[in-house]
């Protein structure tokens, strides 16, 4: 009998270990298709070194993190000049910024600025990457990622980017895409970043699909002076095409996206929670469709700008517009749900809906959801 039952428990825990060895589901939307590492053997690096070179290296890998990988301090923090941009009212509640980018205008006051480096240098991820964190464990800590340079096929699933710089504008960039291809960000977690969390451009991104992340804007360094992160995607590449879908994007005050250039963006049951600035701020030339999402608190649903746009946007404003996008998609969409929100417009551009269903793999909408059902399946620990 207890023989029986170890066997039993062993048998248990195998399944329980099998089912964290590897990227768990498979993309839909436009990264559909994407395997990152296959069918490479799973395993954690030891540390941060290890993180890293398994990244830059050829080999197509399934990397695990089990763990917390703090890069904070393992390259040293510098002070150096910067400055106080005129968006920042508010002082050490605010956000200064580096002056990297010879950003600083000379209008803005020169402040001493001391940051930690490794945010400032993120990693070049090569292709044919899986990187999974395990179970609700797997944290990166003061490091960001560029996807660049024709690196292709590459899975992100299920851990958190964390502490870079959240203090100054320019003090990193979570996740950079440039020159890639069929990029699969899912369960992520991102807080606490100086500058993007999301960002696309100039180069195509290509083929991408975010899904099922939070991007969390609570931070103490507000460039917008209301304790909520301004900076949280800026999507402005060439002919990318990407599916936003299932995301609990709060607590942010702008570029909730931002979309410009020839972006196609189907932005797909979000759940835009809390924005005391804007949500879309769009330019002329992007093709969007924004259907199923809920948008709650959402000050500034659309800007002023993206409100002018002639063409290119369509957002199922009403029940009646979503029954016209069926000789495009071969289906309704689905109706955006807005409340205690401001201006949402009404664009009707069918041009939108066609470019999203020629833009490949259309990611299956279901109609608005009440708000706590989304918010509890999304981000780090909640695969499966
Ligand atoms: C990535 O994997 C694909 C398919 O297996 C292969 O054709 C390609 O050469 C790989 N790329 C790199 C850079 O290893
Ligand atoms: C903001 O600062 C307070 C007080 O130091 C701290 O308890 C809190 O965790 C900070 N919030 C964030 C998001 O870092």
């Amino acid at each position: 009998m207890l023989g029986a039952s170890l066997v039993a428990l062993a048998f248990a825990a195998r399944l329980v270990v099998a089912a964290q060895t590897g990227v768990v589901g498979s993309a839909t939307g436009f990264a559909s298709g994407v395997t990152g590492g296959g069918n490479a053997k799973a395993a954690a690096p030891a540390d941060i070194d290890e993180l890293e070179a398994w990244l830059t290296d050829d080999e197509p890998r399934v990397i695990l993190l089990d763990k917390e990988y703090n890069f904070l301090d393992s390259m040293g923090t510098t002070t150096e000049e910067g400055c106080r941009p005129a968006s920042n009212t508010c002082g050490s509640k605010g956000q200064d910024a580096l002056d990297g980018p010879n950003w600083c205008s000379a209008d803005y006051p020169v402040v001493s600025v001391t940051y930690d480096v490794s945010a400032t240098k993120p990693i070049d991820i090569k292709s044919n990457k899986s990187i999974v964190g395990v179970g609700d464990k797997g944290v990166i800590r003061g490091k960001g990622f560029r996807l660049v340079s024709g690196a292709e096929n590459i899975i992100l699933q299920n851990f958190h980017i964390t502490e870079l710089n959240p203090e100054y504008i320019w003090g990193g960039d979570a996740i950079q895409m440039s020159g890639t291809d069929l990029v699969w960000i899912d369960h992520m977690k991102f807080s606490l970043i100086g500058r993007q969390m999301i960002v696309t451009g100039y180069e195509t991104a290509g083929r991408v699909t975010i899904s099922n992340s939070e991007f969390d804007g609570v931070t103490n360094w507000s460039a917008s002076c209301n304790g909520e992160h301004y900076w949280t995607m800026l999507l402005i590449g060439e002919q990318d095409k990407i599916t936003l879908a299932n995301n609990w994007i709060h607590s942010t005050s702008g570029r909730s996206p931002k979309v410009g250039k020839t972006t196609t963006l189907h932005a797909v049951n979000n759940f835009f929670d809390t924005n005391g600035g804007h949500n879309f701020d769009v330019e002329q030339g992007a093709k969007i469709l924004l259907e199923g999402n809920v948008f709650k608190n959402c000050k500034t649903p659309m800007t002023q700008q993206t409100l002018d746009v002639t063409s290119g946007l369509f957002n199922v404003a009403t029940a009646a517009d979503g029954s016209s996008c069926s000789a495009a998609l071969g289906r309704v969409c689905q109706q955006n749900s807005m409340t205690g929100s401001g201006d949402f417009g009404s664009f009707s551009d069918l041009a939108a809906v066609e470019a999203i269903a020629e833009a490949g793999s259309v990611w299956k909408a279901t109609s608005a959801r009440p708000v706590p059902s989304i918010s509890r399946k999304v981000g780090v620990g909640k695969l499966g």
